[in-house]
C-alpha cells in the first residue's frame, strides 16, 4: 500500500463495500448524474458509482482515482457491461488532465491536497470543461472538524464562500451546504457547486 494516508483510508473502505457489493449512489452523486451527459471526466472517482450510471446512460467517461481497489472496480464493469468508461489509476497530486469534456466531476476530492495543489487542480478543470459545460465540484469547508481521513499537513478546508468565488463567471446552476455528524462528535461540513461555462 502507498504511503498516502487518505489512499489507504480509501482504497480499505472500497475493500470492504466490494465484499459486501455495496454500490449505492451518495447524495452529492444522486444530485450530480442528470448533469453528465455527453463526455464526462470524473477526477476521486472512488467505486465509480457515479461513472458507471453515468456510463449505462451513454455519456462517455473517463475515471480516475489513485485507489486499486475502485480502478479494478470499474474496468471489470465496464468489460462486463461494454460501457463507454475508462478507469484510470493516478495519483491525482501529479496529473494533467488531457482533453476538453462535457463535463468534469471532482465530488469529495480536492480537500485532500494542500491549498496550492487544490486551487490549482480546480483551475485546470475550469481549463478543461467545454463552453457551455459543466463543473461539479463538492469540497469539504472551514467548520469541518472530522479529520481522520487525512493525511497530517496534507489538506485543505474550502473558506465557505471560496467555491462560489472561483466560479466568478460562469453561471452556477446549484449551490449548497451540507453539515453532517461524523464519529467521536465531529462535524463535516460541505459546499456543492454545479456551474456551466458561460
Ligand atoms: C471522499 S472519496 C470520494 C469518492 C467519490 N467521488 C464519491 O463521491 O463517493 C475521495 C476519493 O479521492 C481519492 N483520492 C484521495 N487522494 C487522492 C489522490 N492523491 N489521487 C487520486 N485520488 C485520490 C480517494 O481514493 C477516494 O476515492
Amino acid at each position: 500500500m502507498d504511503a498516502n494516508h487518505s489512499i489507504s483510508f480509501f482504497d480499505n473502505q472500497f475493500q470492504k463495500q466490494v465484499r459486501e457489493q455495496s454500490f449505492a449512489l451518495n447524495p452529492f452523486e444522486e444530485v450530480a448524474l442528470p448533469y453528465l451527459t455527453g463526455s464526462v471526466l470524473d477526477l476521486g472517482c472512488g467505486l465509480g458509482n457515479l461513472v458507471v450510471e453515468a456510463a449505462r446512460r451513454g455519456a462517455s467517461v473517463v475515471a480516475v482515482d489513485a485507489s486499486p481497489t475502485a480502478i479494478a472496480r470499474i474496468q471489470q464493469v465496464a468489460a462486463e457491461e461494454k460501457l463507454a468508461l475508462r478507469g484510470v489509476q493516478a495519483d491525482l497530486k501529479n496529473y494533467q488532465i488531457d482533453g476538453q469534456f462535457d463535463s468534469i466531476v471532482a465530488i469529495g476530492l480536492l480537500m485532500f491536497f494542500d491549498r496550492a495543489r487544490a486551487l490549482a487542480l480546480l483551475e485546470e478543470i475550469q481549463q478543461h470543461v467545454k463552453p457551455g459545460g459543466r463543473a461539479v465540484i463538492n469540497v469539504l469547508i472551514e467548520g469541518t472538524t472530522f479529520l481522520g481521513m487525512f493525511q497530517l499537513g496534507h489538506y485543505y478546508l474550502f473558506g465557505r464562500d471560496e467555491l462560489e468565488q472561483c466560479f466568478a463567471g460562469w453561471h452556477v446552476l446549484a449551490l449548497n451546504y451540507q453539515a453532517f455528524s461524523a464519529p467521536e462528535n465531529t462535524e463535516k461540513v460541505f459546499a456543492t457547486l454545479i456551474a456551466e461555462k458561460i
